[in-house]
């Protein structure tokens, strides 16, 4: 097995590209696909400061890693959503990866900052423990962005799980959510621009580019994760992919070239404020919304109201009952 580029001996096939790489040309491969993205939907423009996702995965540190490789000024933020050694260990990866390298990481504890953690929160919310992390990790992520004056939010969505998201919204033909589905969303009314740069990568580079570049990130999925849907389209796409290499990308470019832009202008309700919602500030944290009060106050009201919260350690053992 030969690369492609250099004739030197291989490390890695990448189907989709009927291409073999040697180790330089694989990890030029990653960056040179990502530059490419960052380019095709105006990602970011030069001297913009970003603030990376980061959750101790492959992904995120991947991203964060090519995009100072790629010489941007690129600072990280953890969120910790007390799912227990899960979250721990997550952290450890996401702090060591940043210390090791010199960068700054900004982190927020669901549990210490908002006195609630995704299990116990989404049960006494009465929401799926993903939805919860997912409208959590969002509004914290767009907040730190303002209050850190960032550009924009880097977050290390790979093309497994674009493909995967599209693949649900398609067959619930949830047109509102396939308005969302861009790799891009630009700032507005005070949400900050969120790009996805990875989108040309699968899991499998991300993993392999870590692995090539030394660094060491939390293989372990999230263990609310177990059962989700997301992960049953992930495994029809990579059958499907496995006959037919390509497919993945074929589904998700094609999207966006020929069908993204009809559905645009339908953004998932609650969600997302389009050009015509009314925007103002949430009574309670002041951030964007089209209520009085933002989707994360009111999630964190119901999670806190059934179980009442002391600081510290008391905090912890009165939510963990
Ligand atoms: Fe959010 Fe698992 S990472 S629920
Ligand atoms: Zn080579
Ligand atoms: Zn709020």
């Amino acid at each position: 097995m030969k690369c492609q580029v250099c004739r030197g001996p291989a490390v890695i096939d990448v189907r989709r590209h009927n291409a073999n790489f040697c180790q330089e040309h694989f990890l030029r491969l990653c960056r040179d696909q990502t530059a490419r993205t960052i380019t095709q939907f105006s990602m970011l423009s030069e001297g913009d400061r970003v603030l990376v996702a980061v959750s101790g995965g492959k992904d995120s540190l991947a991203i964060w890693d090519i995009l100072i490789e790629l010489g941007y000024e690129a600072d990280g933020f953890y969120l910790g959503l007390g799912i227990g050694a899960y979250s721990d260990t997550s952290a450890g990866y996401a702090r060591r990866f940043a210390d090791e390298r010199g960068l700054t990481l900004h982190s927020e504890d669901l549990l210490r900052d908002h006195g609630f953690d995704v299990p116990h929160g989404s049960r006494a919310a009465r929401r799926a423990p993903c939805s919860a992390c997912g409208l959590s990790k969002r509004h914290r992520f767009d907040e730190a962005a303002r209050r850190g004056g960032y550009d924009a939010v880097v977050t290390g969505h790979n093309l497994d799980d674009e493909a995967a998201v599209l693949m649900g919204n398609v067959l619930h033909w949830q047109t509102d959510y396939l308005g969302r589905q861009l790799p891009v969303l630009k700032a507005q009314h005070g949400f900050p621009r969120k790009v996805k740069p990875l989108v040309r990568l699968t899991e499998r580079d991300t993993a392999a580019y870590c692995l090539l570049r030394g660094i060491d990130y939390l293989v372990d999925e999230c263990p609310m994760a177990v059962g989700n849907k997301h992960l049953s389209y992930k495994a029809a796409l990579n059958d499907i992919e496995s006959d037919s290499p390509g497919a993945k990308h074929a589904f998700y470019f094609r999207f966006l070239d020929q069908a993204a832009h009809r559905f645009v202008d339908h953004p998932p309700e609650g969600e997302a404020v389009t050009d015509m919602a009314p925007v103002s500030p949430c009574i309670n944290c002041g951030a964007p919304c089209s209520n009085e009060v933002c989707a994360f106050c009111s999630l964190t009201m119901r999670a806190t109201a059934a179980v009442p919260i002391e600081m510290g350690a008391t905090r912890r053992r009165k939510v963990s009952r």
